[in-house]
């Protein structure tokens, strides 16, 4: 079975279970004060990570609630997964969360499946091969400026340690753009990017599952994503703006002009 083809169903059948457990009371435990993890965020990894070890034995899994698998020197390929990206909604029944599944293969992340069990709408890329969302290759879009862009982004759950930065990015971009939302799911944020219903997207303290499968998502539309400075992206940096590519010089030196 190829990575994708993997990646997609399992993120189908993760989302089945964030379906179940939607619209029923949630167990939340927290694992910070903003931070939280239901009995969904749980199920939803148990059945990717068996579904990965049972098809590939040998690869290596990083996913959110269990940490790294025992090391595996020889391992070239590596699952990356968020079972449920906007647990904050999710624990509120606000419809936008997500499965998300990357697969790195010699460190470059090679495929993404990024599930909205809400829209039942499946994002997903293999390098090289385009991006789509269901069956509808994906294309970001096309605003010329920041001035008319419509941005996205999203706060670490530590934000209150450094609120004045925060909110100094979220005050300039609110002044330049035409808008800006906070979603509440990074890989949401980034797939809607692809799909060209936004037009940039930043945000601070990011982790690897939370921007593995939607950076090649989002690359394969087309997007530009670096660091702040605009230098080259990793999934391991925590900082992301991804963009159309249109507006990303200017996105930069709004970021620049705060400081970061
Ligand atoms: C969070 C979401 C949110 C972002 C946070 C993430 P989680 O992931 O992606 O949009 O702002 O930084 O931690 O905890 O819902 O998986
Ligand atoms: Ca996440
Ligand atoms: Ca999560």
């Amino acid at each position: 079975m190829e990575y994708l083809e993997l990646a997609v169903q399992l993120a189908r059948e993760a989302g089945d279970i964030l379906k179940h457990y939607a619209s029923r009371e949630k167990h939340v435990e927290f694992k910070g004060r903003a931070n939280l993890v239901t009995i969904a965020d749980k199920e939803s990894e148990a059945l990717i990570i068996g579904g990965i070890q049972k098809h590939f034995p040998d690869h290596a899994i990083l996913a959110e609630e269990s940490g790294a698998t025992e090391s595996r020197p020889d391992a070239t390929v590596r699952w990356i997964i968020d079972p449920l990206d906007g647990t904050t909604n999710f624990a509120h029944q606000y419809p936008f969360y997500c499965v998300s599944i990357g697969v790195e293969v010699n460190g470059v992340v090679t495929a993404g499946a990024v599930y909205d069990p809400t829209r039942d709408e499946m994002f997903s890329a293999a390098r090289g091969a385009g991006a789509f969302m269901n069956s509808d290759p994906l294309r970001v879009s096309e605003i010329q400026s920041l001035s008319h862009a419509l941005l996205l982004t999203g706060f670490p759950y530590d934000f209150r340690d450094r609120i004045e930065l925060a909110v100094g990015h979220f005050r300039a971009f609110l002044m330049e753009s035409q808008a800006v939302r906070r979603g509440g799911s990074a890989a949401l944020d980034l797939c809607h990017m692809a799909a060209g219903r936004c037009d940039g997207f930043w945000e601070m303290k990011l982790q690897p599952w939370d921007t593995a499968a939607g950076s090649v998502i989002a690359e394969e539309s087309g997007a530009c994503i670096t660091d702040f400075s605009g230098g080259p992206f990793s999934i391991y940096r925590k900082e992301i703006l991804a963009s159309n590519g249109h507006i990303h010089g200017e996105m930069a030196s709004v970021l620049q002009s705060v400081g970061f």
